[in-house]
Parts: C-alpha cells; structure tokens; sequence
C-alpha cells in the first residue's frame, strides 16, 4: 500500500508563522493591533463583560445566557476550596521556591484526586473546566499565605471572582474599583491563539491525558522569561532605570549589549499591543496624575524611548509592559505575577483543550536531522585515547 506521501515544508525555528492548528477561539491581526475573542473584539469585552463570562465565552464558543452565566458561577463558587492534602502538600514547599512551580505541582496534584476520565464525556469536560477555574485561584493565593507560615485565607462566597482573589491574597475585601480593575486584568490575558504555553497545552492534550496534566504543562511554560514570565521582570528594570532621566541611558545600553528589553516586542504585534494599551489606562486610572507614582512615570517615558528606537523593527510595547504596575498597586506580590497571568490563560488552555477533542490529532511534527550516519561504536579504550 502506498504510504502517505508528506510534504516537507520549510523549517522555520519556534515554528514561526507556521499554522498548528485550525482554531475559532480567538483572532490576532499583528499588524493593525487586532485581538478578538469568538469575534468579539477585546476592547469591548473589556469595557461590558466580565472574566466569568469571557471564560465562558472562550470555552463554549457563545455569550451565556443569565441563567447560563448564574449556573456557571455558582459551580465556579461551590468548588473553590482545595483538598486538604493539597495543603499539606504545599506545606512541604520550601518558601523561597517560586509560586508558578508551586502552581505546576499543585495543578498537576489535582490529577490524582479526580483520576477518572471520560474525555468523550461533555459533563465529565464541564466538571473539569469548573474544578480547574475555581480552584486555581485559590492554589495561588494559598501558596503565598503559607509560604509565610500562614493558614490560607479561605474563599469567600459573597465576593466575584475576581475580588475574591484579592481577599485571598491580601485577607481584605477590596475596594470595588480595584476588584474590577483586576477582572479587566483577567480578561486580557485569558486567551491569546497558539502562544507557546497555549501550544503546550495543546500538544499535551492531544495524547488524551487527563486536563490537570495539560494545565500543569502549559503552567511550565508560561513561566519563562520570554513568555509569561516577563511582567516580573518589567518592574525590576523600572526599579533598576530608577529615575525618568535615567531611562535613554539605560535603553542606549540595552541596545548596545543587543540585551532584549522585557515587555517589549511579540512574535505576531508588530504594533502596540491592544492589551497593553488598555493596561495603561488602567494603570492611570490607578495612578491618576503623572508624578503620583515614578516608576509608572519612568515607563511612559521608557515605551517613549524604547519605540523611538526600535520601532522602526515592529518592536513595541507587549502585554507584559504595564501590568506589572496594575498589579502592583494591586498589593499583588512581585513573584505572584506571572501565577495571576496563569489564573487567567487557563480560560484559553481550556478552551483548546476542549476544541482540540473534538477533532484531536496527536502532535508529531518532523525534523530536518543534521547529525552523522553510520558512526560506529568506541571502546573505552579507543575513547580514553582520543587526542585532549
Ligand atoms: C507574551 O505569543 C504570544 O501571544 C505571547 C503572549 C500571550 O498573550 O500569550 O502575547 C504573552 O509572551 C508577551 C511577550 C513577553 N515577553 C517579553 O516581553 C520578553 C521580551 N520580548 C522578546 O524576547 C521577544 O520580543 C519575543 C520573545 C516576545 C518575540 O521574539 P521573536 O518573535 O522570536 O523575535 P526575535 O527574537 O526573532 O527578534 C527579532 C529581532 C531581533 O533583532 P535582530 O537580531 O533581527 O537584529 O527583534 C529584536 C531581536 O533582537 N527583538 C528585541 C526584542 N524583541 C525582539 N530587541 C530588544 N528587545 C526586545 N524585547
């Protein structure tokens, strides 16, 4: 029989602009600044929805209707609270250990207390959407109480979810404001097509693991530096730049030593990405005047700077560049960053998930092999006598 004949194509290194997969979830359009969620362009979910809702939006392809949205909730709220093994098991994590590997172990955990799987089944696929949303939130926000020898601060039913967070993290109500603020924070970064923690997710999934085992490796990669792991980063470089006539200095410097800036440049943008301009008007609504805050004046000045000399190369400001400010003001913890990105992209890792069942493929791409052929085996001896 005639094997199926494969088209070689080009090899492009990190698979860039290469298609990996049909999707209806979400649309990116990098050269006018274009992100939409099933259509719905992100401005306007940022202005009339709420991460909940978006959530839903990007996992069952529709707007919920109220009665939909309440159901959904509801189950969102009954399965926050975590194990107690969990908590146990976290209690074992050194503190200085970095909260996205305390997030990757402890949704990896989640595995072992719900092992069965029915991936053909759409409750079982509910059941896991839910228990996923619901109890990251609160992985996180336990983490960081008990890394400090503290009990964790248990979820709180009368608060949304995004204000329930915060009361997790800070153990106080907060203000309304900042509780929508923060929710706005969620929904930009829910979902954003095949960026690599998203790929990892799919990649995983499309052996049929279990979903807890597809977040925990999309966790793994959304820490990276270049990835997820870039917020962290922004608000060192601020603190590093220290004063607004500091910033040309410090760019003239990265430039030279070619250093990548953090919070700047994307793979698809090659203008300002439409989620960090929403990010900066919330950070000047935190901030209101100039002044009020310097290192919210020194990135004014330092995405000045920075687009003057390298925007002529479609490097401009990512998602990365302002929300370290928002969350700052947030009273998120610096090293929390990155893990409240991870709250919000298990909305998008779900949603592929689910879409990558219904018509799944396992991933298997090629290679262009560059090593040797025909090497024959050395004894010790032969090796120990090679020439040093
Ligand atoms: C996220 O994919 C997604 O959608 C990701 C994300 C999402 O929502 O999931 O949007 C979230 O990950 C945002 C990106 C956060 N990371 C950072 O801010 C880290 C800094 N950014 C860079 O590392 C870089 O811009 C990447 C990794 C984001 C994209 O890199 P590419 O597409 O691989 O580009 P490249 O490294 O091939 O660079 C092309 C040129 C190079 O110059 P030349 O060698 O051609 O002269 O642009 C330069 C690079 O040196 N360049 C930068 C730069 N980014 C690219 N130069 C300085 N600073 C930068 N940030």
């Amino acid at each position: 029989m005639a094997s199926k004949m494969t088209t070689v194509c080009e090899y492009k290194p990190g698979l860039e602009g290469i298609p990996a997969a049909q999707s209806s979830i979400s649309y990116v359009d990098g050269q006018r600044g274009i992100l939409e969620y099933r259509g719905i362009g992100i401005e306007e979910l940022a202005q009339k929805s709420t991460f909940l809702e978006t959530a839903y939006l990007l996992i069952w392809g529709e707007l919920p209707t109220n009665e939909e949205l309440e159901a959904f909730k509801k189950e969102i709220l009954y399965h926050r609270r975590i194990k107690y093994r969990i908590k146990d098991m976290m209690k074992c994590f050194p503190e200085t250990g970095h909260p996205m590997d305390a997030l990757q172990a402890s949704a990896a955990a989640l595995g072992l207390f719900y092992s069965k799987r029915a991936l053909d089944d759409p409750d079982y696929i509910r059941r896991a959407v839910v228990r996923i949303l619901a109890k990251i939130p609160t992985m996180v926000a336990a983490f960081k109480q008990m890394r400090k020898g503290n009990e964790p601060v248990q979820p709180c039913d009368h608060l949304d979810y995004a204000a329930n967070f915060l009361y997790m993290l800070n153990e106080q109500e907060p203000d309304p404001i900042a509780a929508r603020l923060f929710d706005v924070c969620l929904m930009l970064h829910a979902e954003h097509t095949i960026n690599a923690s998203t790929f990892s997710a799919m990649v995983t999934a499309s052996t049929l693991t279990d979903p807890y085992a597809v977040v925990a490796s999309a966790v793994g990669t959304l820490a990276g530096p270049l990835h997820g792991g870039a917020n962290e980063e922004v608000l060192s470089m601020l603190e590093e730049i220290g004063s607004v006539d500091n910033v040309y200095p410090y760019v003239e410097e990265c430039l030279q030593h070619k250093r990548k800036i953090m919070g700047f440049g994307h793979r698809v943008y090659k203008v300002k990405d439409p989620r960090a301009k929403i990010l900066q008007s919330l950070a000047e609504q935190l901030f209101e005047q100039p002044g009020c805050d310097k290192y919210y004046d020194i990135a004014v000045e330092f995405e000045k700077a920075v687009e003057e000399k390298l925007g002529y190369k479609g490097i401009y400001a990512n998602v990365d560049f302002y929300s370290g400010l928002v969350y700052c003001k947030l009273g998120i913890p610096r090293d929390l960053f990155t893990p409240v990105f991870a709250i919000a992209r298990v909305a998008g890792w779900l949603a592929h998930w689910k879409e990558q069942l219904e018509e799944n493929r396992i991933y298997r791409p090629t290679q262009i092999y560059t090593g040797s052929h025909g090497v024959s085996y050395k004894t010790m001896a032969e090796r120990d006598s090679y020439p040093c």
